[in-house]
């Protein structure tokens, strides 16, 4: 297939443009480059021998996008581009619905106008908001407590709209959890600008030296171990998830229909904080210090998935546990200590 890949250089993207290649479908990459790097492609294009044909463009841009739907014959669209850190979206909300909601209607009218109706595009765990209950299921009630995770489930209500006003769309709904780890080459990984605000490439940077200590946000949760608990999945499992709903699209369009699909992408088992600290320890053989703090603000106890309809219905099952994504997490920091940054 040809397949389209907007924010395609980024962390999630670059994974899955690799896994994309090795499975012999072509790529096309826009990105802005807002969060990512040319030289993350480079090490795609090293690591497979293949070359991606790369358009630095905004896709918030219709011109530059109807130019590139009209260069190209194209069978599906891998929508990645977006603006992702909560803390940032609580401060300026309205960066983030232009970036990820705009973008969203520019992108799909450009697909319209070019006639693709094949779209899998990233939504995530957040939409779950507060669960009433443990493992969670995609028929679980929605909600946001953030702009972030507002513009995940507007998009995913417009994408619900947009089918139900032409069923002959095939679109797959992908809700992440923890995405970790890194490419087994130690070649392309997690590359944060800033201070991490998540909790493995905090963890990295301390084992490798840049960071002092860890701040473990609450060890007061209803939880074993008093700390948050979460479903971490490595980012290969999850890059091959997108090939699953990709092949499990292409069939309902052989079949002649056309699809709604929301699935989860998690591993359905949940670990703490103290856990992760405890396996890269071991993964890394550094010592990771950390005190307990207070809680952060917007956080949950406990998240993880029930992984059981992406099984049933793309065939999809993780590959990888615990001890990969850490030992992945360290090759790839120990490797590039600065991310891709020189
Ligand atoms: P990332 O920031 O590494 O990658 C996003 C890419 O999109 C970057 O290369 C960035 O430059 C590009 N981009 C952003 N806005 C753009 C625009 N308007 N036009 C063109 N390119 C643009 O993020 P990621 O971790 O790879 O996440 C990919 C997607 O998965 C995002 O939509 C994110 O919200 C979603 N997601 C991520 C996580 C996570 O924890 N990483 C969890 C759930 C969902
Ligand atoms: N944590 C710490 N210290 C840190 C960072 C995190 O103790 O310095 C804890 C958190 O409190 C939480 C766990 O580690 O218990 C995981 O935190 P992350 O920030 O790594 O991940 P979240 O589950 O909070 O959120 C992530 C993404 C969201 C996404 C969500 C579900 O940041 O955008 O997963 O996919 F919505």
């Amino acid at each position: 297939m040809n397949i389209l890949i907007t924010g395609g250089a980024g962390y999630i993207g670059t994974h899955t443009c690799v896994e994309l290649l090795e499975a012999g479908h072509e790529i096309i990459v826009v990105d802005n480059f807002s969060n990512s790097l040319p030289v993350a492609l480079e090490r795609v294009e090293k690591i497979t021998a293949k070359s991606v044909l790369v358009y630095e463009a905004d896709i918030s841009d219709s011109q530059k996008m109807s130019a590139i739907f009209s260069a190209h014959v194209i069978d599906a669209v891998i929508h990645f581009a977006g603006f992702k850190a909560v803390g940032e979206s609580v401060k300026e909300p309205l960066k983030y619905y232009a970036n990820n909601v705009n973008g969203t209607l520019v992108l799909l009218a450009e697909m319209q106008r070019a006639g693709v109706k094949t779209l899998v595009f990233s939504s995530s765990a957040t939409v779950y908001g507060l669960p009433e209950t443990l493992p969670i299921k995609e028929s679980f009630p929605t909600s946001a407590t953030n702009p972030y995770g507002r513009t995940k489930l507007m998009i995913e209500e417009i994408l619900s709209d947009f089918y139900l006003a032409d069923d002959s769309w095939r679109i797959g709904i992908l809700r992440y959890f923890n995405p970790v780890g890194a490419h087994k080459s130690g070649q392309i990984g997690e590359s944060p600008n800033d201070i991490p605000n998540n909790l493995m490439p905090f963890i990295s940077q301390i084992a490798v030296g840049k960071r002092d200590k860890l701040r473990v946000f609450g060890g007061d949760y209803p939880t074993p171990d008093g700390t948050g608990i979460r479903d971490y999945i490595h980012v290969i499992d999850l890059a091959k998830g997108h090939l699953s709903a990709l092949n499990h699209l292409a069939e309902t369009q052989q079949k002649g229909m056309g699809e709604l699909l929301t699935v989860n992408l998690g591993t359905g088992q949940g670990y703490s904080v103290l856990e992760m600290i405890k396996a890269f320890e071991k993964a890394s053989g550094k010592t990771i210090p950390f005190e307990i703090v207070a809680r952060r603000s917007g956080d949950i106890a406990a998240c993880y998935s029930d992984s059981s309809y992406a099984k049933q219905m793309m065939g999809w099952k993780p590959l990888y546990g615990l001890e990969d994504m850490c030992k992945d997490a360290w090759h790839w920091q120990k490797n590039n200590p600065n991310g891709y940054e020189k």
